[in-house]
Parts: C-alpha cells; structure tokens; sequence
C-alpha cells in the first residue's frame, strides 16, 4: 500500500471456474453446516447473556445460521467504562501504530478472509456476490486503507512559524467516547463507522443493526486478530433506546456517528440537546440519513444509457440503498422506448437465493422491510393517479420475496415520488419533453432529501443548467450515470437536507470530525 498515491481494491469477477467462486461457495457451504453462536465483543472479552436472537437468512428464512446474545443497559455501561478505559494509551499510542492495525484489517478482508467477509454479506444481508464484493470487501478495505492515507495528510497540516516562534496543531481524539450507530445495508458503513472514528484515536461504543450482527461480529475478530487493543471498539447488541438512554446521558458522551433514518436521527440530536449540559465537551454530531434519489433524462439522453442507469440504479441490492434511484423524470420525446426496455430488462432479472449465483434479485431485509414495501405497491394498484408497469408481485413464504416494481404516475406529487421506500420500487413521472426547466424545479422542490441523483442526456447545455438548479438537491450528483456506487477515493459520499450532515464518508471531510485539534505556540 502507497501512502501517497492508494488505490482501490480491485473487484473480483467470479467468473464460473474462478478460484474466488469455489472459495466463495465453500465459505456460504460452511457457514450454512454449522449454526454460530455470536458473543458481543466488551473490552476484548466475549460477552454472552443467554438472551438470544436467531439470525435466519431473509431470503431463507426456515434455515437458522445461528443467534447473538442480546444486551441490557448494563452491558452499554460495561461497554462505556471499557472505552474509558482504554482511552488514555490509545490516544497515546503513536499514530504509525495505530494506522499499522487498520491496515493490517484491510489485509486480511483482502486476503485471508475474503471469501468469508462475502458470504457472511450474502447470508446475514442478502446481497448477491457481486453486490457483496464490492461492499464488504473492496468498499470496506478501500475505507480502511483511504482514511490512513487521509489522515496521515491532515496530520501533516501545520501552521506556519516564525523567527521566534515555533506554532504546531497537536490533532487530538475527542475528549469521550464515541458512539457508531450503523445499518443492515453496507457491510462497509458498518466498518468504516466505528473504525473511521477509532483510527483518530478515539474509543467506540458500537451499535449495528439486528440485521447485521453476522458481518459486525466477524469484522470484530478481524479487527482483532489485526492487533486492535481491548476496549478501543466495544460492539453491543442491545436496543436502540436503550443505547440511547446509556450513551446520552453519560457525561463522557462525545460524538455519535450514524446511518439510519431521519426520524431516528431527529430524535437522537433533540435528546442530545436536552442532555447538552451535562457533557464535558460539545458532541460531534454526524450522520447520513436516508434519500429519495432521483434520475432526470433529457430529451438528448441516450435511451439505453437511460436504461441501464435505472434498472442498476433502482434495483440492485433490491433497491435498498439509501442511494438507490426510485424517482425518475422521462422526457414524452423517448419515455415509451426507455419503459419498453426498462421492462424488458427487469423480466431477465432472475429472483432467488444468493447461494445461486444466478439470482440478480435476492430478498429485502426482514418482514417489517416487507410489510412496508408491499404497502406502498398496494396503495399504488388502487390509486387512480398510479399504474404498476412492471412487477407488483410479493411473496414471504420462504424468504422476503418482492418483484422489481416500476409504478407510474400522473402526479409528480405521489406518495412514491416523495417518501423514502427503501426497497426494489420505481416511481416514473413522464413530463413535457419541451418543458425541461420546469421540471427541475419540481424535481427540486420535492427533495426534501438530498443525498444523490442523476441527469443524463447529450445536450451540454441542458446538462449545466441541471448541474446548477440541482445545486442543493444532491449530495452527489452524477452526470449521464446511475445515482448509486460512490467510490471511495473516487467520489466522497453524503448528502444535506433530511439527508444528514454531508460530512462526506470517505474523505478527510469526515474525519476532522472526530479530531479536536489543540494549538501549541512556543516562544524560542
Ligand atoms: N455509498 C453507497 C453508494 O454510493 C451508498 O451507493
């Protein structure tokens, strides 16, 4: 690894007959033959409790893989006083030190645990190989090695000095613990977040998601079989308000970083504001919460490219990432070819297993993920501003089963062109071909999120006036591309408005957050 100049992890194909797929194939056979018995992991002990929680494949949902042991406030508190512990040498420990473990972490997903961070994404997440690879292997390794390199230049920032003067920033850690909060749907957020945070440093209190418990806890082992000491990450499985009532209100409270929902996250900032007097020091607050992405086409768009950035777009990992394209604008001009195709495209997507390497489509998270989904495909089959085009079939007999669904409205107002579903729907709005502009103002008055969204189209001119009324819109913008599979190193991700605090993953953006820098001025 180069400092100076990182790469990314090269993707890997899977081809049939690869050594990745045989590898891959008898990591999932190994995983499925023996049920895990998952432990939190609190000041580098395992912590069993005997109240367990089964974990089931969603797309399989009769077979066990195994259980976690759950928390109680007490294990938060545990989970705290072993950070605090650990705070004083960890913030002491020399930053050559502390980068060697991440990226020793990072070589071990790239290496030995390959197959193993995968099909634990595959089975515990349901992502497909390849939504997999580049989530729990590239993205995540990629996060690990880019934020060393990233902060090894922000450490290197100094003031100048002068005749007699010698000035230095001193970048320290947080005076606290952090807390990470993180999602079912990126392996990868779920390891950058507490370890972006503990690589400045810090010491993490981290919460995943029920539904990702079987990758956070492998990715535990890996973090310390790399090296990390005990007490530095603390991963706990116990519900969110409970954490909520431990974390805010402990005195040592000094940041949460989160991906969940905005109405999580209001709450969260509003209990830390009523606490906001009894901590030591102002909490950083960041997180990234969620989108309503949209894709504009222009009248000059290619359809094909169209095509390809929707049915990607919208439904790979079954549309259930928070940059997933669900609200698109179709000039009249090319609207009837781009469906044609678009349909077209959806009927060759094959719906099953990830074990079958076939599937395109795998199972949304869970049955609540499901219930939710499937109401807003009901409500659209019997409103008379909506038509269901494509899909619109559910099924959760044997796993959370629900068709690439593409709903199409007369109203750009719609429930569906407007709230957040998190899962494989599509809501087109076809508009005057002549009347682009107007269209962006509407695309730009119902985002009420602003994490990502797209424009494609040929015309030079329609492409800048789209760059520029979309200013505030999206956090990434892409130009004549799908909205999804921002790049670390590539293109820094996040968004504003009810998107989150834009505090860019995977850049030096987010870690200055994590870093209270002290002024030294010495007179010589
Ligand atoms: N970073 C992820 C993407 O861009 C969410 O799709």
């Amino acid at each position: 690894f180069n400092f100076a100049h990182p790469a990314n992890e090269p993707v890997m194909s899977f081809a049939p007959g690869s050594p990745e797929r045989d590898a891959l194939k008898k990591q999932l056979a190994a995983f499925k033959a023996t049920e895990q018995d998952i432990p939190m992991y609190i000041g580098g002990k395992e912590v069993r409790t005997g109240k367990t929680v089964d974990i089931r494949p969603p797309h399989e949902i009769k077979h066990k893989l195994g259980h976690f042991h759950a928390g109680d406030a007490s294990h938060v508190t545990d989970a705290i006083n072993a950070a605090l512990a650990a705070r004083q040498q960890w913030a002491d420990t020399p930053w050559e030190h502390r980068a060697a473990i991440f990226l020793k972490a990072a070589e071990l997903l790239a290496t030995k645990y390959r197959a193993h961070t995968n099909a634990a994404t595959m089975l515990g997440q349901s992502k497909n190989a390849y939504q997999a690879e580049i989530d729990s292997a590239c993205e995540l390794i990629d996060f690990l090695r880019f934020n060393v390199h990233y902060l090894t230049e922000i450490y290197r920032q100094q003031p100048i000095s002068s005749p007699g003067v010698h000035n230095r920033l001193e970048y320290r850690p947080l005076e606290g613990f952090v807390l990470a909060v993180t999602p079912f749907n990126f392996s990868a957020i779920g390891g950058n977040l507490p370890t972006s945070a503990a690589m400045c440093g810090n010491v993490v209190v981290w919460k995943p998601a029920n539904t990702q418990v079987f990758h956070a806890s492998f990715f535990m082992k890996v973090l310390m079989e790399a090296g990390l000491p005990d007490g530095v990450i603390n991963l706990v499985y116990a519900s969110g308000p409970t954490i909520g009532d431990v974390c805010f209100a402990h005195p040592d409270f000094a940041g949460i970083h989160f991906t969940g929902s905005t109405g999580v996250f209001q709450t969260m900032w509003k209990t830390i504001g009523n606490n906001i007097a009894r901590y030591k020091t102002y909490p950083r607050i960041v997180g990234e919460t969620g989108g309503k992405d949209f894709v504009i086409a222009h009248k000059s768009a290619d359809v094909d490219t169209v095509v390809t950035a929707l049915a990607r777009g919208a439904f790979e990992y079954q549309g259930q990432k928070c940059s997933a394209a669900s609200r698109a604008y179709l000039p009249s001009n090319i609207a009837e070819e781009i469906k044609t195709k678009l349909t077209a495209a959806l009927k060759s997507m094959k719906m099953g297993t990830t074990e079958d390497f076939s599937n395109f489509i795998n199972a949304v998270i869970d049955e609540k993920s499901f219930d939710k989904i499937a109401s807003y495909i009901d409500n659209a089959k019997k409103d008379p501003s909506a038509k269901i085009i494509a899909g619109g079939n559910y099924n959760k007999s044997e796993g959370y089963f629900i068709e690439p669904t593409v709903i199409e409205t007369t109203d750009p107002k719609y429930i569906t062109m407007c709230e957040e579903i998190f899962g494989p729907v599509l809501s087109i709005y076809v508009y005057d071909a002549e009347k682009f502009e107007e269209t962006l103002e509407v695309v730009d008055s119902t985002s009420t999120y602003a994490l990502t969204g797209a424009v494609l189209g040929q015309d030079r001119y329609a492409l800048e006036l789209a760059t520029t009324k979309l200013r505030n819109a999206a956090g990434n913008f892409y130009i004549n591309d799908k909205p999804t599979g921002a790049v670390v190193g590539q293109q820094p991700f996040g968004g504003a408005r009810a998107s989150g605090t834009n505090d860019k993953a995977g850049s030096q953006l987010n870690l200055y957050r994590w870093l209270s820098a002290r002024t030294v001025k010495e007179t010589l």
